[in-house]
């Protein structure tokens, strides 16, 4: 039977393929080169053979279901650089997202910059390109920074609340954003900016607990023990471009600051 389903389709596309094939009453894979399957119940029946002949394990407990959060904080602990943290990110297999996802989007700019940007989640160019905010957005952004003299080629650093692209852009679970947050805040304390730019409701949500842009924006707070301000995300501002001029007070609001820290 053609499946329709290619090997170029990402993850969820080939598992929506497949639940459709099941909906019309699939019922049996059935591939296009045969399987000799005596074969493969003899190597199955040896290896069944040889645990048998295994040394009996005693009472060994079950092995305790994994907890995302706390593998996530064991591997963000361990991570003692950013190239580390990349790696342990890289390796880490309990949120769905990375199943589907082309590239894992871990930062771009200047490491160690005075000021860190945290955005919410690759889009498809980003997912594509392996870096954060290089779609329209990300243009956007850097004309936003721009225009106060800031770039991410020699004064700022990047990154977002998720490592991979939500699929169809919906917005990240709540469970994603919880098992994805030791990272982050590996990565800030690691990047050890002097302020947080934090554009967008969930990466708002993410690192104050709060969401309500419209009213967060521009008011400096604090976040990861550092100086830290909401902007409205640049999507929403390609979206409703009036919005642009708060964010040019946000932003002037930024630069005074940089003037004024130590
Ligand atoms: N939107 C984000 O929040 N981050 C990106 O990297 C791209 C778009």
């Amino acid at each position: 039977m053609e499946t329709g389903i290619d090997a170029g389709m990402d993850w969820f596309a080939a598992r929506a393929a497949l639940d459709w094939q099941l909906e019309l009453g699939a019922d049996e894979a059935i591939g296009e080169a045969p399987v000799d399957r005596f074969a493969i119940e003899a190597g199955a029946q040896a290896a069944r053979s040889a645990l048998v002949a295994a040394p009996a394990p005693g009472r060994m407990a079950p092995a305790p279901e994994a907890d995302p959060v706390q593998d996530a904080e064991a591997a963000a602990r361990g991570a003692a650089t950013l190239d580390q943290l990349r790696d342990a990110m890289a390796a880490f297999d309990h949120c769905d997202l990375k199943r589907g996802a082309r590239n894992l989007v871990f930062c771009d700019g200047v490491p160690g910059a005075r000021v860190m940007i945290v955005g919410e989640a690759p889009g498809r160019d980003e997912d594509r390109q392996g870096k954060p905010f290089v779609g329209r957005a990300g243009q956007l952004l850097d004309r936003m920074l721009g225009a106060i003299g800031l770039s991410r080629a020699e004064s700022v650093y990047i990154t977002n609340v998720l490592p991979w692209r939500p699929p169809q852009n919906r917005d990240p679970k709540p469970t994603e954003i919880a098992m994805m947050l030791p990272f982050l805040r590996r990565h800030i304390a690691l990047a050890d900016p002097d302020l947080l730019v934090i554009v967008g409701n969930i990466s708002c949500n993410a690192l104050l607990g709060r969401t309500g842009i419209t009213r967060l924006r521009g008011q400096w707070t604090e976040a990861e023990g550092r100086p830290a301000i909401p902007m409205f995300h640049p999507a929403y501002l390609l979206r409703q471009p009036r919005m642009k001029r708060e964010t040019w007070a946000d932003l002037l609001s930024l630069s005074a600051k940089l003037k004024a820290l130590p």
